[in-house]
This record gives C-alpha cells, structure tokens and sequence, in this order.
C-alpha cells in the first residue's frame, strides 16, 4: 500500500474512511511530536486495487504496514470505516495498540436494510461507476458551511476512488461483524471524535460506544460532520494532543 511516513515521536497510524483516502488527514501531519502513517487502502488514493477478505483483511494489510515501518505498537486512528478496520486489528491483535482515536464512527454492524444497500450500490457503481457514491455522499461529509475549497477537496478525494476499491470495500462493510463485546477489552487510552452535525455516525454512535469503552474521552465538534478532523482540524488536533496523547 502507499504510505504517507511523516515527522518522528509517538507513532499515530491514521486509517481513512469511505470512499477516501489517506488525503482526508492531511490536516493531521500539524500535529507536532508525532510520527504520522497515513496508509492508502487498496483502490483508494495512491494505491492500486487488491483483493481484499472482508474487513479483518484489511486490518491485516494495516497490521502490515506496522510491521514494515517496524512498530511493535502505535496509536490507532480509524475514520469511519476505518474505524471498523481499528475494531478488526482490536480483534487480530490488541497488543499492537497503544491508544485508540475513533473519529466519526461506530462499532454495530450494519442493519439488514442498510446491507441491502450496500449490495445495490455495488451494482451501480459495477454499470456506471462511483459518480453517485460520490454525489450521495458528499454532501453528508461536511456542514453546510463548510467553505467551498474543503468541499472541493472531499470531492476531488472521494473522486479519487477505483471501482474495484469501492465495490470492494462496500462488501467488507456490508458483512462486517459487530464489535459490542470488544470494546469492553480496549482498555488502552481512547479518544472518541464526532462531528455535532454527523448524519451517517451521529453522536448517539460515539455516546454509546463511549460507555462501553473502559478508558474513553468524548469529544462533540461543533460545527463539523461527518469529516470532523477536516473540517474542524484545529480542535480536532488539539483535542488528540490533550485528550490522547497526554494520557499514554
Ligand atoms: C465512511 O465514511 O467510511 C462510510 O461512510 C462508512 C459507512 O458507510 O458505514
């Protein structure tokens, strides 16, 4: 996979979300003290589509990652659907994480309604690509106010994505297991992210995943969505150095 490997001092390993790519955390590499592995997923960013088993296959490929950037342990930060990839490697190897940021995402799989959506997009995006993934979506990303230039650049991101990593990655999703019982044994300390104005993992998600998690912080970004660490990154990073890194 592509890997973005910036700046030297506590490993943070960013996860993007979907249809993304490690761009969304280009706000992130400001965070001083910190060294920064931002991977790009297969069929997503710089890196070409792969097969890929399920989400716990790529939670291997970011186990991987770690390996060859020769880290025993990092901080794991997993936006959204990498979030269910941070939640796989809490179930391959736990001892691999040293604290947890969960950024606008959830540890329930998805409902029967939701799955039957995936398996319908997989079919349009097969016959006419990712153009409505992108136009669905964008628009749940950020707040309205967001400034134009930010939507432009979740665009061109989300733009970026390959058929193959798309239909791949909503698959994953589609058959992803819950994560409840987990959260109880990621005892590491764990910063929970969400945007106030998030549609697609509200604050309802981050509360609950917030009472199971035993060593669990909670911040609610005010004018943020779904892209919190984007379109806030300001309070974004210094909620990771003071609510995070500060308690390693
Ligand atoms: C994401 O941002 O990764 C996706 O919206 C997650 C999802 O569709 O469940």
């Amino acid at each position: 996979m592509h890997l973005t490997d910036y700046g030297s001092g506590t490993a943070i390993l960013w996860i993007h979300g979907f249809p993304l790519s490690s761009r969304v955390f280009e706000k992130q590499l400001a965070i001083e003290g910190v060294r920064h592995l931002m991977p790009d997923l297969p069929g997503f960013g710089r890196t070409p589509p792969a097969a890929v088993e399920g989400i716990d296959g790529y939670a291997r490929l970011v186990l991987d990652e770690l390996d060859r950037a020769k880290l025993d342990r990092a901080v794991l930060a997993g936006l959204s659907m990498g979030g269910y990839i941070l939640f796989g490697i809490a179930r391959i190897a736990p001892e691999r994480i040293q604290g947890a940021i969960l950024i606008d995402t959830r540890e329930t799989p998805d409902t029967a309604d939701a799955k039957k959506g995936r398996y319908e997009t997989i079919e349009k995006v097969k016959k006419n690509g990712i153009g409505a993934v992108v136009d669905s979506m964008l628009p749940k990303m950020l707040t309205k106010s967001a400034p134009p230039e930010l939507v432009d650049e979740a665009e061109s991101i989300m733009s970026s994505s390959s058929v193959d990593g798309v239909t791949t990655a909503l698959k994953a999703m589609a058959e992803r297991p819950d994560s409840t019982a987990l959260l109880r044994m990621i005892r590491v300390p764990s910063l929970i992210v969400v945007g106030s104005d998030d549609t697609i993992t509200p604050p309802s998600d981050a509360a609950r995943m917030a009472t199971a998690l035993p060593d669990a912080r909670t911040m609610i970004i005010p004018g943020a969505a779904h892209l919190s660490n984007m379109e806030q990154a300001d309070v974004f990073n210094q909620a990771v150095v003071t609510d995070l890194l500060a308690r390693l």
